[in-house]
């Protein structure tokens, strides 16, 4: 009776050596072992010295790699420079070198793994027949065996340096994958200094200045770029955002504007070429929770408005002001049809009616859009009246709807 056929008792699978589990192991799998050679068979080969040599300084390049990766990331300026601002050119290989030295980490721990296998593992040819169904004790018992002989033919086991070499090369290179996660990590409610982007936390934006006596217009983004002057490019006397008066819109328009403080402001009477501005009110367009909707209804639609309570007075005239950003995960809810007077967002199609103060009426969004309160200054422009009376975007407890 072949080995293959035997039925091997518990007693008799404990009894035996790993070496004989593992050719059973062979066996049993059907496997014949056509060509086998040890890559070493001699102690003290010169030869075996320089594979861990090469081996090692894969997995040590690997592991300085993603070293350099983490203090990169952790240390180096990444705080965004402008064009001109001194530390640009330093800031601007902040990403390229976290993707070069993790890039070079996972490349030079590959390397080390292919070397590994090729200078170590001892080579083989070997042809196994398949076979169909679940495997049964012996099966597992004799793959652990086999797994076990890997283990030893390896020489792993004997090569303490190499192992520590491979083994911190590997968690370097692991925490250097996930320390990018650590950007994520962010406290809400840590407040900065109030400026055009709020204060830092997720209830305040640049209308928040209102509330501290600033005046803001509503500003309309002209998408104006820095221009060439004497040979160099310059936003000086260059407006990016410029305000707005009620006739500038069309019945059944919609535009998204910006707040625009007093001292940002650089057009019509108060136009001056040599005033730069436009840092100032780039800021505010990046502002995450600064876009609003300026919707000018049509009359007849705007007499069957619905005014939310406590939000009467919100509006001025037919022209109406919604946050920009979806109550449901804060997409821009950038798509306003006039003839359904619906204002829909494109990530998930929520639907709000912009004839009842922003009210959700399909989709995932639960919450109407946050209303802003707006009038129309002495000179004609259009102002904000108020700040926002509840926090932008979505997934607020505290919001009343
Ligand atoms: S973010 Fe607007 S519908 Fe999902």
């Amino acid at each position: 009776m072949s080995n293959t056929d035997k039925k091997y008792t518990t007693q008799e699978l404990n009894a035996m050596s790993n070496e004989e589990l593992a050719r059973l192991g062979t066996e049993l799998d059907d496997v014949t072992v056509a060509y086998r050679k040890e890559r070493f068979p001699l102690d003290n080969d010169p030869a075996e010295k320089r594979a861990v040599r090469t081996v090692g300084f894969w997995f040590a390049l690997g592991g300085i790699m993603a070293l350099a990766c983490i203090i990169i990331y952790i240390a180096w300026p990444w705080e965004y420079k402008y064009l001109g601002q001194d530390g640009l050119w330093v800031y601007s290989l902040y990403t390229p070198l976290v993707g070069l030295t993790l890039g070079l980490s996972v490349l030079s721990l590959g390397f080390g793994a292919v070397e590994f296998v090729k200078r170590f593992i001892p080579e083989e040819v070997a042809v196994q027949r398949r076979h169909d169904g679940p495997s049964d004790e012996v099966d597992r018992k004799t793959i652990v065996a086999l797994l076990n002989d890997s283990w030893e033919t390896s020489t792993l086991g004997r090569r303490k340096v190499l192992m520590g070499i491979m083994g911190g090369s590997a968690v370097l290179a692991g925490i250097a994958m996930f320390v990018p996660l650590g950007g994520m990590i962010k406290n809400p409610w840590k407040k900065g200094p109030l400026g055009i982007q709020g204060d830092g936390t997720l209830w305040t934006s640049g209308w928040t200045l209102f509330d501290h006596g600033e005046k803001l217009y509503l500003g309309r983004d002209t998408g104006a770029i820095a221009e060439e002057h004497d040979g160099h490019m310059s936003t000086q006397g260059v407006t990016r955002l410029v305000r707005m008066r009620p006739e500038d819109m069309q019945a059944g328009g919609m535009e998204t504007v910006y707040p625009l403080p007093v001292h940002y402001v650089n057009d019509g009477d108060s136009y001056d070429p040599k005033l730069d501005v436009y840092e100032e009110q780039m800021h505010s367009i990046h502002g995450p929770r600064n876009p609003v909707m300026l919707i000018r209804l049509r009359s007849a639609d705007a007499a069957r408005a619905v005014q939310r309570a406590g939000q009467e007075a919100f509006h001025y005239g037919d022209y109406y002001a919604y946050s920009k950003i979806c109550t449901h995960i804060g997409c821009p809810t950038s798509l306003y049809e006039q003839q359904t007077n619906r204002i829909l967002c494109p990530c998930h199609q929520s639907q709000f009616d912009a004839l009842q103060y922003g009210k959700p009426v399909f989709g995932p969004a639960a919450r109407a859009l946050p209303q802003l309160p707006i009038t129309v200054d002495d000179e004609g422009y259009l102002v904000a009246a108020g700040n926002f009376i509840e926090p932008v975007g979505p997934a607020f407890w505290e919001r009343r709807s």
